[in-house]
């Protein structure tokens, strides 16, 4: 053979290397931008590693074909953040059929068949609920009576149904606290406010507490606030999950009240697991990520300057 040393050694080493495909819901939040730079920085700089990167600009469809794609390209891993929870019995069957695993990443799916997938990375939607309701409660007072406005995820993702039962759970406890209206605002920061200016015109000045399923829905319903001439923070307390930069200013500045923390700096354990599996090792069928609470002024400026996200 005529072929140089160095260039056969190259195409040896990117043989070797795991290649993951991993089909990213969209750019909605900035959480999301945050996981898919957390994924893109460990495994793309990790010669161990060959990302192929697919956005699904928010559609299951584009999903499915994303892993259709990866499954026909032969990836060793396949991982995916699903769009919804439901949907997903018959392309993870045909991964399973090609001896692909699947990781699912920060959101759960349905199914009957739990051999679909190997195994999630990502939080407790339900406790992030739960605590949102907790520190709302701890915060006003288990006497007071409280009307609360509720901005729902994205329709059918398991981000959302569980953030709203964990939530519900808790709040239905206490006769004093009410969720008056709920409704989608999609996890974006232009729907958050879209749904709040709603919420205002109809109940106005009865609201006491906006509970939003993420920070981004929750500045576009503090922006709403003041512009209807309200307080955010003060007139309406502000809840919301996921713990961005954006909102710790918020809390600091007074306008937000809680922060319940959901981590998307999920690269390393993906990484960790697509290693592990590689190695045919058995990895956890939850890998949980680690979490707090933030409550108060305070408690957002001494978090901020070390807020990674
Ligand atoms: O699945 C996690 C959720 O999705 C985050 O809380 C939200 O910001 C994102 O869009």
């Amino acid at each position: 053979s005529t072929s140089t040393g160095s260039s056969k050694d190259d195409g040896k080493k990117s043989e070797e290397k795991i290649v993951v495909g991993f089909s990213q819901i969209g750019a909605e939040s900035g959480w999301r931008t945050a996981e898919t730079e957390s994924i893109k920085e460990t495994l793309g700089n990790d010669s161990r590693f060959e990302l192929k990167f697919s956005d699904a600009q928010q559609k299951q469809e584009n999903q499915i074909k994303a892993l259709r794609s990866f499954i026909a390209q032969k990836v060793d891993i396949i991982a995916l953040a699903p769009v919804v929870e439901s949907g997903w019995e018959t392309v993870l069957q045909e991964a399973k059929d090609a001896k692909i695993p699947v990781i699912l990443l920060d959101r759960g799916i349905d199914v009957k068949d739990e051999s679909l997938y190997t195994s999630f990375i990502g939080s407790d939607f339900i406790l992030e609920g739960e605590n949102a309701a907790k520190e709302l409660i701890k915060l006003m007072g288990e006497d007071t009576k409280v009307n609360i406005v509720e901005l729902q995820g994205t329709v059918g993702a398991s981000a959302a149904n569980d953030r709203m039962e964990g939530f519900a759970n808790v709040i239905k406890e206490n006769s004093n606290y009410n969720i008056i209206k709920s409704q989608s605002g999609d996890f974006t920061r232009a729907k958050g406010k879209e749904v709040m200016e709603a919420f205002l015109k109809s109940d106005g000045e009865n609201i006491d507490a906006v509970y939003a399923h993420n920070d981004d829905m929750a500045l576009g319903a503090i922006q709403a606030i003041e512009e209807y001439g309200l307080k955010a923070g003060e007139d309406i307390k502000v809840v919301s999950v996921d713990g961005i930069k954006a909102i710790f200013e918020a809390v600091a500045a007074g306008k937000a009240n809680i922060i319940v923390e959901c981590n998307p700096l999920l690269g390393p354990q993906l990484a960790q697991a697509a290693l592990d599996l590689q190695a045919g090792k058995e990895i956890e069928r939850w890998i949980k990520t680690e979490e707090t609470v933030f409550v108060g002024k305070e408690a957002a400026e001494s978090a901020l300057p070390s807020r990674k996200y």
